[in-house]
């Protein structure tokens, strides 16, 4: 199976973190995002145990809640004991309502307005990570009103590409996040933060992309920040604390996508990190990584009841299913691939080729083009895999569908951690 959570039944159901996944969508109606709980710990686990093993104390991973966000992930957060990346106040108040002390998050963004700032600084959020100058000139102007210090991080854009980092090293120069070295204008802001008396600069952040596999793009980016720390200490005798990383470690959503043993790239990662800093001359600040997908993609799995089967002479056959793009926009944006299993009968003879497709008005509201899978029959439960990040965080009402229900899975028991939108709920705010 594509993850040790995924396995058969003797029924010849599909089962999910040791559950049947036909009596959980029986329970709970489709479609059903279900998420591996234990399997979210044990992925922070190993980040935790590894950021320290690897880069010593004080060095750690950020869950970065972009990737899943609902008051029951800062609580998992919480009692994991890690800090969270959030990117908007929505986040931040999400945390906040699950008693998540916002001491421990960083607060994301390349465009903060001021009443975000005000928002971050009241409701004492750990650090901000500050994008630009506008940002920092308007951060400072709001800690001077209100009388108070923020730590703070700068987002610094490194130049790299990660899938072409070796040939295009400037290839992200252009983007819309961060500062970027190669222009002049990280060392710019760096020397701006330095100078404002309410800004207590820490270190610096960079995160070069998403669904990378392996180590090599992210030393790339840590060599060249590394080489801009020591630029930063020669002209201005500053001396960072910490370097956040960022995310963006893969995750295997069907077979051919490898298997990462996490450990071992933060390990790769950790050894050739330690050594370029030693080779420039530098101490190794405090590490943070901020993986979003990497701790809970494979916890993720998303059931859908089958609906039409429809055979175009000549052309294809599609299957619909009750759910689709408002629940997972992620083919419709970005052709990303997914493992589908007929979780009624996964032991049957996958010998029917198909597209599955959702429920909206629109030709792009695909689940998956391509598939095989034995033939379905109205009425039976449609499985996704690897759908715990950026689905439920990305679903949207579209074509006014409601957003599935959660649930938590732990220790072979079930319990609902958000509840199904009901039609209300969607007109709640019309006047
Ligand atoms: N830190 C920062 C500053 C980020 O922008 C992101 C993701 C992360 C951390 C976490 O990256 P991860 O470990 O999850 O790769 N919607 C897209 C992914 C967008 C990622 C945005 N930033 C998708 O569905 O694939």
């Amino acid at each position: 199976m594509l993850h040790k959570n995924i396995a058969i039944n003797k029924e010849g159901h599909l089962t999910f973190a040791g559950q049947d996944v036909v009596s959980l969508a029986e329970k709970y109606g489709t479609p059903l995002m279900l998420l591996d709980e234990d399997r979210i710990r044990e992925n922070i686990r190993v980040y935790k145990k590894a950021m320290t093993e690897c880069f010593g104390e004080g060095s750690f991973p950020l869950f970065a809640s972009k990737a899943l966000c609902f008051k029951g992930i800062y609580r998992i957060a919480k009692e994991e004991g890690i800090g969270v990346d959030a990117v908007s106040v929505g986040e931040l108040y999400t945390a906040e309502a699950a008693g998540f002390d916002l001491s421990k998050a960083y607060f994301h963004g390349n465009n903060k307005t001021d009443a975000d700032i005000a928002f971050g600084v009241s409701h004492g959020v750990g650090t901000f990570v500050v994008d630009n100058t506008d940002e920092l000139l308007a951060l400072e102007k709001h800690l001077s009103e209100v009388g108070k210090r923020q730590r703070v991080l700068l987002r610094i854009s490194p130049g790299i590409d990660p899938h072409t980092f070796k040939a295009v090293v400037t290839g992200s120069v252009d983007s819309k996040f961060g500062s970027p070295i190669a222009t002049g204008q990280a060392e710019e802001i760096t020397r701006l933060a330095l100078s404002l008396k309410n800004i207590d600069l820490v270190g610096f952040h960079c995160h070069i992309g998403s669904q990378i596999f392996d180590h090599e793009p992210f030393t790339e980016a840590a060599d060249i920040m590394l080489h801009f720390i020591a630029l930063i200490r020669a002209k201005t005798g500053f001396v960072p604390t910490e370097l956040n990383l960022g995310g963006g470690l893969g995750v295997r959503y069907i077979e051919s996508h490898p298997h990462i043993d996490y450990a071992e790239v933060i390990g790769e990662m950790a050894a050739i990190i330690k050594l370029r800093a030693a080779e420039i001359g530098i101490d190794l600040p405090k590490i943070v990584l901020e993986p979003g997908r990497s701790l809970v993609a494979d916890a993720g799995m998303t059931l859908y009841t089958v609906g039409s089967i429809k055979s175009i002479t000549g052309y294809k056959n599609y299957v619909s299913i009750d759910g689709g793009m408002p629940d997972n926009p992620r083919y419709a944006l970005y052709e990303s691939p997914y493992t589908l299993y007929l979780a009624s009968r996964a032991n049957a003879e996958a010998n029917f080729p198909c597209s599955v497709v959702g429920r909206c008005c629109e030709s792009g509201d695909i689940i998956q083009e391509g598939v095989t899978l034995p033939k379905p029959v109205r009425g039976e439960i449609l499985a996704v895999a690897v759908t715990g990040a950026y689905n439920y965080s990305m679903a949207s009402n579209y074509n006014r569908i409601p957003r599935p229900a959660i649930v938590l899975l732990k220790g072979g028991k079930d319990s609902l951690a958000v509840r199904r939108e009901s039609n209300e709920d969607m007109i709640k705010n019309e006047v």
